[in-house]
Protein backbone atom coordinates (compact mmCIF):
# COMPACT_ATOMS: atom_id res chain seq x y z
CA UNK A 1 0.00 0.00 0.00
CA UNK A 2 1.05 3.42 -1.06
CA UNK A 3 1.78 5.89 1.70
CA UNK A 4 -0.23 9.02 1.22
CA UNK A 5 1.11 12.09 -0.47
CA UNK A 6 1.18 14.68 2.50
CA UNK A 7 -0.39 17.97 1.75
CA UNK A 8 -0.27 21.29 2.78
CA UNK A 9 -3.34 22.67 4.90
CA UNK A 10 -5.80 25.37 4.14
CA UNK A 11 -5.86 27.52 6.84
CA UNK A 12 -7.88 31.17 7.74
CA UNK A 13 -5.34 32.98 10.44
CA UNK A 14 -6.37 35.46 12.87
CA UNK A 15 -4.78 38.68 13.28
CA UNK A 16 -2.31 38.44 16.74
CA UNK A 17 -3.83 35.34 17.71
CA UNK A 18 -1.24 33.37 18.49
CA UNK A 19 -0.34 29.64 16.95
CA UNK A 20 1.69 26.53 17.81
CA UNK A 21 2.75 24.78 14.37
CA UNK A 22 3.53 21.03 15.35
CA UNK A 23 7.65 20.37 14.51
CA UNK A 24 7.51 17.23 15.73
CA UNK A 25 5.40 15.98 13.32
CA UNK A 26 3.39 13.88 15.92
CA UNK A 27 0.45 15.92 16.27
CA UNK A 28 -2.79 14.45 15.14
CA UNK A 29 -4.28 17.94 14.57
CA UNK A 30 -1.01 18.86 12.29
CA UNK A 31 -0.16 21.48 11.29
CA UNK A 32 -1.04 22.40 14.85
CA UNK A 33 0.73 20.98 18.21
CA UNK A 34 -1.38 19.03 20.24
CA UNK A 35 0.98 18.36 22.79
CA UNK A 36 2.06 15.01 21.49
CA UNK A 37 5.95 16.53 21.74
CA UNK A 38 5.95 15.58 25.53
CA UNK A 39 9.17 13.75 26.30
CA UNK A 40 10.73 14.69 23.20
CA UNK A 41 13.20 17.58 23.00
CA UNK A 42 10.82 19.42 20.28
CA UNK A 43 9.20 22.29 21.20
CA UNK A 44 6.08 23.77 19.10
CA UNK A 45 6.60 26.97 16.43
CA UNK A 46 4.56 29.99 18.10
CA UNK A 47 3.52 32.52 15.79
CA UNK A 48 1.50 35.28 14.67
CA UNK A 49 0.17 36.77 11.57
CA UNK A 50 0.14 40.76 10.93
CA UNK A 51 -3.27 40.39 9.20
CA UNK A 52 -6.19 37.98 8.76
CA UNK A 53 -5.13 35.68 6.18
CA UNK A 54 -5.91 32.69 4.09
CA UNK A 55 -2.60 30.58 3.59
CA UNK A 56 -1.22 27.26 3.13
CA UNK A 57 0.76 25.54 6.55
CA UNK A 58 3.57 22.52 6.28
CA UNK A 59 2.00 19.36 6.90
CA UNK A 60 5.60 17.40 5.77
CA UNK A 61 7.89 19.02 7.58
CA UNK A 62 9.77 19.44 4.60
CA UNK A 63 9.36 23.33 4.47
CA UNK A 64 12.42 25.55 4.95
CA UNK A 65 9.71 28.30 5.88
CA UNK A 66 7.97 26.73 8.75
CA UNK A 67 5.19 27.01 9.79
CA UNK A 68 4.18 27.86 5.83
CA UNK A 69 4.27 25.46 2.93
CA UNK A 70 7.17 26.27 0.23
CA UNK A 71 6.20 23.21 -2.21
CA UNK A 72 9.00 21.11 -0.99
CA UNK A 73 6.89 17.74 -0.24
S1 LIG B 1 2.74 17.92 19.03
FE1 LIG B 1 4.40 18.28 17.66
S2 LIG B 1 5.38 20.04 18.47
FE2 LIG B 1 3.73 19.68 19.81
Amino acid sequence: MNKPIPTPKACYLIKDKTYAYCTCNHSITKPYCDGSHKGTQHKPLLFKVPKNEKTFLCTCGSTKDAPYCDGSH
